[in-house]
């Protein structure tokens, strides 16, 4: 039996990643090489509500298409209408970051993938052992993982099911953008006289590529980096003086015991590091397809992209952790609204693919 799943998995396909205008190679991890088997079986899981502890929650649920795979709420919602503390992000070249989530606390999308099952305001569901019955009890599953992985279903585990959900989610690269054939395809036409402006103020003025980084032959705009902008920070100020001073004592539950869910998400990177520099960082967002994944930050707090650019232009809110590149940045009206144009020009010409 099992000679037979290995030459069934030396006939299947290992694909390339997707090159797009615009986007770097992508790696691949070694132990995880990307086949239409499990890209497939990935997609599958992806949209399955039956992973979830009601069989209403899919990974699709909060990570929807039509919202370039991001949802249209500040907050999450997961089983039972339970309401998570964060915004969910788009999965749309997720696969380019080295961490994962907003503070970064996993490290590859295999490491991430199990992790919203078993999150309990999520998907809800009890143990990895549960997963993998669930994926065991059904039988077209059950063979088609045979077929991917070349094992028998004895075998089958949590690792599995990760790397196919991981590898479906490496194939969701999105590039080609207005922007791209301006700037990389050297297409002078494809972008607004305003747009083109906007790029300026973007890279200059603005500061905004210091952390939404522009190669000279792609750009990802994000440079995988911790920033604190200042979100959040206007909910936690007031506390911060006593939650810094029991830091510095060494007892750092007890700092945390102070603080509301919301206050203690505001931590950001603090909570994954415990460096008091920490306080308030969240990852340098990717800012494709920007215009489809409103609402914006990590708490969902700011509605519009017309708000984000006056929050940067207003210099964020002021705290102790602010990083020195949020200033006021004096933006005319124009210079404003040639930014907004900017971002509306990031905008993939491949996502209805994605629909297939
Ligand atoms: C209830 C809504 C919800 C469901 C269901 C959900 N997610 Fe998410 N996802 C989120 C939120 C919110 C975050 C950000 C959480 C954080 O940073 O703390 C996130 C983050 C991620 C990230 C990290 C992206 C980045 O920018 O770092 C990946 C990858 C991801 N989810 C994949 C999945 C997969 C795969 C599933 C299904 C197994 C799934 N999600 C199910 C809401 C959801
Ligand atoms: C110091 C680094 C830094 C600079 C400078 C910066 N950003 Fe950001 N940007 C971030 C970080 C970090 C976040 C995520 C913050 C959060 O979620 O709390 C973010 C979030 C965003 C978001 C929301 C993304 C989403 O998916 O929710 C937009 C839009 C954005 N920035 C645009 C800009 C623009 C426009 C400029 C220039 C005016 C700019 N940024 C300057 C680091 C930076």
């Amino acid at each position: 039996m099992n000679i037979i799943f290995l030459l069934l998995l030396l006939l299947s396909s290992t694909v390339g990643a997707e090159h797009l205008l615009g986007l770097p190679e992508l790696e691949i991890p070694a132990d995880n090489p990307l086949t239409n088997e499990k890209i497939a079986l990935g997609k599958r899981l992806f949209n399955d509500a039956r992973l979830s502890q009601d069989g209403t929650i899919s990974c699709a649920s909060c990570h929807q298409l039509d919202n370039g795979f991001a949802d249209d709420v500040p907050k999450a919602r997961g089983i039972g209408g339970k309401l998570g503390t964060r915004n969910t992000p788009t999965l749309l070249n997720a696969a380019y970051f080295n961490s994962f989530f907003h503070d970064g606390r996993a490290h590859t999308l295999e490491q991430q993938a199990v992790g919203p099952m078993l999150n309990p305001v999520e998907h809800g569901l009890s143990s990895e052992q549960q997963i993998v019955q669930i994926v065991l009890d059904d039988s077209e599953y059950k063979t088609a993982f045979a077929v991917a992985f070349a094992i028998p279903p004895a075998q089958l585990s949590i690792t599995h099911i990760s790397q196919a959900i991981a590898s479906y989610q490496r194939t969701l690269i999105a590039g080609d953008s207005a922007f791209d054939r301006y700037y990389f395809g050297r297409d002078k036409s494809a972008l607004s006289e305003s747009a083109a402006r906007g790029l300026r103020v973007f890279r200059r003025k603005g500061n905004c590529a210091n952390c939404h980084e522009i190669s000279w032959n792609q750009a990802l705009f994000s440079d995988n980096r911790f920033y604190n902008i200042g979100i959040g920070m206007d909910k936690l100020n007031d506390k911060l003086p006593a939650f810094t001073a029991l830091v510095l004592q060494g007892t750092r539950q007890q700092a945390e015991a102070m603080l509301s869910a919301e206050q203690l998400s505001t931590l950001g990177r603090f909570r994954v590091t415990g460096v008091m520099q920490d306080i308030g960082k969240f990852k340098t967002p990717i800012l494709r397809n920007i215009a489809l994944t409103a609402p914006y930050m990590h708490d969902g707090s700011i509605q519009t992209l017309t708000e984000v650019v006056d929050y940067y232009d207003k210099g964020g809110h002021k705290n102790r952790f602010l990083d020195a590149a949020i200033f006021p940045l004096k933006l005319t009206a124009q210079e404003k609204q040639d930014l907004l144009e900017f971002m509306l020009s990031l905008t993939s010409s491949n996502l209805e693919d994605f629909s297939k």
